[in-house]
C-alpha cells in the first residue's frame, strides 16, 4: 500500500515538474525581445553622417536671415546652447545628454544647413532638444539655422569646449 502512495506522489511530482518547465519556458521567450526594441532608436540617433558637404544650401529653396535668426537664438536657444554656441547655457547643467556644443570640430564637420534645418525642425528624440517645427515657420527655422551656421559652425574660431 505504501509503495502505491509513494509511486503516486512521485508521478504527481514529476508531472508538476514537467508543467513547471513548460510554463517557465514561454516566460523566458517573452523577456528576450526587449533589447531588440532598443536597437532601432540607436540606429536613428547615429544615422547622420560624420562629415557633411558644407556647401549645401538650405532645403525647400529657403534663404535664412541670420540677423532675425540671431534675435531668436539669443531669446530661445541660448538657455541651453549658450550665447557663444558652446553648449554652456544656464540650463545646460541640468540636461543629459548635454546641449550640442556647436564649436567642436565634430559639430563643425557635420552640422551643415540641411542637417541644422532638420535637427531644429524635428528636435532630437530622447533628448531635451525640442521640435521647433511645431511652433516656427520654415522661414523662421531657416533664419535661426543660418545664424547657427554662420556664427558657430563655419566661423573660423573653433573651440575646445567641454564635450568630446
Ligand atoms: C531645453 C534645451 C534646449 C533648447 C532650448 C534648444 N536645444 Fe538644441 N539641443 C539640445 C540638446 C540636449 C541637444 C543634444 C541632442 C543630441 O545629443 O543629439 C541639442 C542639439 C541641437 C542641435 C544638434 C543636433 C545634432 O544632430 O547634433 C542643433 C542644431 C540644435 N540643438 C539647435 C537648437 C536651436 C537652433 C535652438 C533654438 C531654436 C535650440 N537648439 C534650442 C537642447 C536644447
Amino acid at each position: 500500500m505504501k509503495k502505491i502512495v509513494i509511486a503516486t506522489l512521485l508521478t504527481v511530482f514529476a508531472a508538476a515538474l514537467l508543467l513547471f518547465i513548460f510554463v517557465a519556458e514561454p516566460a523566458k521567450a517573452v523577456v528576450k525581445p526587449a533589447p531588440i526594441v532598443a536597437e532601432p532608436a540607436k540606429a536613428v540617433a547615429q544615422s547622420a553622417p560624420a562629415v557633411s558637404d558644407m556647401s549645401l544650401p538650405m532645403p525647400l529653396g529657403l534663404k535664412g536671415d541670420p540677423a532675425k535668426g540671431g534675435v531668436f537664438f539669443m531669446t530661445n536657444c541660448f538657455t541651453c546652447h549658450g550665447v557663444a554656441g558652446d553648449g554652456n547655457g544656464p540650463r545646460a547643467y541640468f540636461i543629459t545628454p548635454p546641449p550640442r556644443n556647436f564649436l567642436l570640430e565634430t559639430s563643425r564637420q557635420r552640422l551643415n544647413r540641411p542637417v541644422l534645418f532638420e535637427a531644429i525642425t524635428n528636435g532630437r528624440l530622447g533628448t531635451n532638444m525640442p521640435a521647433w517645427g511645431k511652433v516656427l515657420s520654415n522661414q523662421e527655422i531657416a533664419d535661426v539655422a543660418e545664424f547657427v551656421f554662420q556664427n558657430f559652425i563655419s566661423a573660423p574660431q573653433g573651440n575646445k569646449g567641454k564635450q568630446g
